[in-house]
């Protein structure tokens, strides 16, 4: 096989050699890339970033056969082993939704697909734009600290042979935490049934580019991955990827995904988010240091935390559980329980006090991500951790974790989300079909999904979450969930 050169970043080039042509900018955007203060952009933004902002569709640029975005596509594909990948300028969110989409194009419409109960709300909207029929996959919790991981092989084969007819499957890896799922197993099993497997893998870009991470999911047999090219993967905000593996759905899915992508995304795509995925890829594909860089921050920040008193490392204890069959060690997710105070305030007052900021808090957890070539100033964030030590003897209040077991689907979620809909009070809401989707965080899992009924239990479950100092329902429309929107 030829090898290919990913230092190469031939989108990204193209655009500078073309913003350097002395051009009469006529067209979209308005702002004419004009430096004449006009706009304010150019003082605001600096000059060259208006000059890269050009129209789509221009030759030379992304239009015309073998055009520089085309071939930016290619190695992209390339690096991550896919089959082919797309550029997408609405995030994994995107991705999820095209996922969906596709999903819904395979087999026969009456058929469900199967999810793990925790998929992204993107997914989820996904089904509810589909009109697919989800069953669900509900993955291991972790009862004390609140959070969810990954559904096992042993669960997922379960769930296939109780749903022989499903059209496909979608699980999370890793997980926000950092918990990697045996992907290879479970496309194994996929595969076994004859349906395809998409992944998630929005905090999981970096994959497969250095040995000490992770194998990416692709290489794994997944024939979807999910790919939030700006979390881990360096590219700008909201810059992301699909990528369509080479197993046995390749053909399948590139036809459909050609013809669903477009369906998703803006026709004038950001050249400047588009760059920003060139420029990602190459750096990832060619810098393996730059991995080894935040490894080696990560280890040195687990280190610190292991041999803190009040401190401890969740990763730790992923061998308890399961579905856990690796761990990401850009992820840095930390038991903060000890210094007497919550995830959430520790979260907020290293933010606005310390200026340091961490990805996501639980009840007792704060999840710190480190960046490809970013060394940690670990010494900052230790101290400042000690400085938020208090003494409180008090172990917090623990939130019933048991879950409330989901009420019985009646409808499609599109159906149901679609619907002539009221708002009642909650004891009203008992026994009605849910027209949205309600998830109490922690852990994060929805409880209520469009279609489903609402139980007494539930209910009792999310009040109960979010009477909480730091609860938290998704979807709610009241923030003490005492109010649903039913379908009438
Ligand atoms: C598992 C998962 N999938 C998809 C997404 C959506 O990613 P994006 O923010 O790029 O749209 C997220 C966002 O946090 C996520 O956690």
């Amino acid at each position: 096989m030829a090898t290919v050169d990913q230092s190469k970043t031939p989108y990204a080039d193209a655009l500078v050699q073309y913003a350097k042509r002395d051009t009469l900018r006529l067209n979209v955007p308005g702002h004419n890339a004009r430096a004449d203060g006009a706009t304010r952009l150019s003082e605001y933004f600096g000059q060259h970033i208006l000059e890269l902002d050009l129209t789509p569709l221009l030759p030379g640029i992304d239009s015309g056969e073998g055009n520089p975005l085309a071939e930016a596509r290619e190695l992209a594909a390339a690096a991550w082993g896919a089959e082919k990948t797309w550029f997408l300028t609405n995030g994994a969110s995107q991705a999820n939704r095209i996922a969906a989409l596709a999903i819904a194009q395979f087999g026969d419409p009456r058929h469900p697909v199967l999810a793990q109960r925790s998929a992204h709300s993107s997914f989820i909207d996904g089904i509810i734009l589909s009109g697919l029929l989800p069953e669900w996959i509900v993955p291991t919790i972790d009862h004390h600290h609140g959070i969810n991981h990954g559904v096992t092989p042993e669960s997922f084969e379960a769930a296939l042979r109780a749903n022989p007819t499903a059209r496909g499957a979608y699980i999370i890896s890793p997980s926000y935490f950092g918990a990697v799922a045996d992907v290879k197993a479970i496309a194994a099993i996929a595969h076994q049934h004859g349906i395809p497997l998409i992944v998630d893998g929005a905090w999981g870009t970096h994959f497969g580019f250095h040995p000490d991470v992770p194998e990416n999911p692709l290489r794994l047999g997944a024939d979807l991955l999910v790919s939030s090219t700006h979390k881990l993967g360096g590219s700008l905000t909201q810059s992301a990827m699909l990528h369509v593996g080479h197993g046995p759905f390749a053909d399948q899915f590139v036809a459909i995904i050609n013809r669903t992508f477009v369906l998703t995304q803006s026709t004038s795509n950001s050249a400047l988010l588009l760059a920003s995925l060139d420029i990602a890829r190459s750096s990832l594909a060619t810098g393996e240091d730059l991995i080894a860089t935040a490894i080696r921050s990560g280890d040195q920040l687990r280190e610190r935390v292991r041999h803190h008193p009040r401190l401890s490392v969740l990763s730790d204890d992923f061998a308890q559980f399961p579905d856990i069959a690796g761990h990401d060690p850009l992820h840095v997710s930390i038991d903060v329980s000890g210094l007497g105070r919550s995830g959430h305030e520790v979260r907020t007052t290293l933010m606005t006090d310390f200026h340091i900021e961490t990805e996501i808090s639980t009840d007792n957890c704060i999840v710190a991500i480190i960046g490809p070539g970013h060394p940690v100033d670990v010494d900052r964030l230790m101290a400042a951790l000690d400085a938020l030590a208090i003494d409180d003897s008090s172990d917090g209040e623990q939130l019933p974790l048991d879950l409330p077991a989901a009420g019985e689907a009646r409808m499609l979620p599109r159906d149901a989300y679609f619907a002539t809909s009221e708002v009642v009070d909650a004891d009203s809401a008992i026994g009605r079909i849910s027209a949205d989707t309600l998830a109490a965080y922690p852990p994060g899992i929805p409880n209520v999904m469009p279609g489903e009924i609402i139980t007494r239990e539930t209910v009792e479950f999310l009040q109960h979450t979010a009477a909480q100092p730091n609860g938290y329902v998704r979807g709610a429309i009241t923030s003490s969930a005492d109010r649903y929107r039913v379908v009438r």
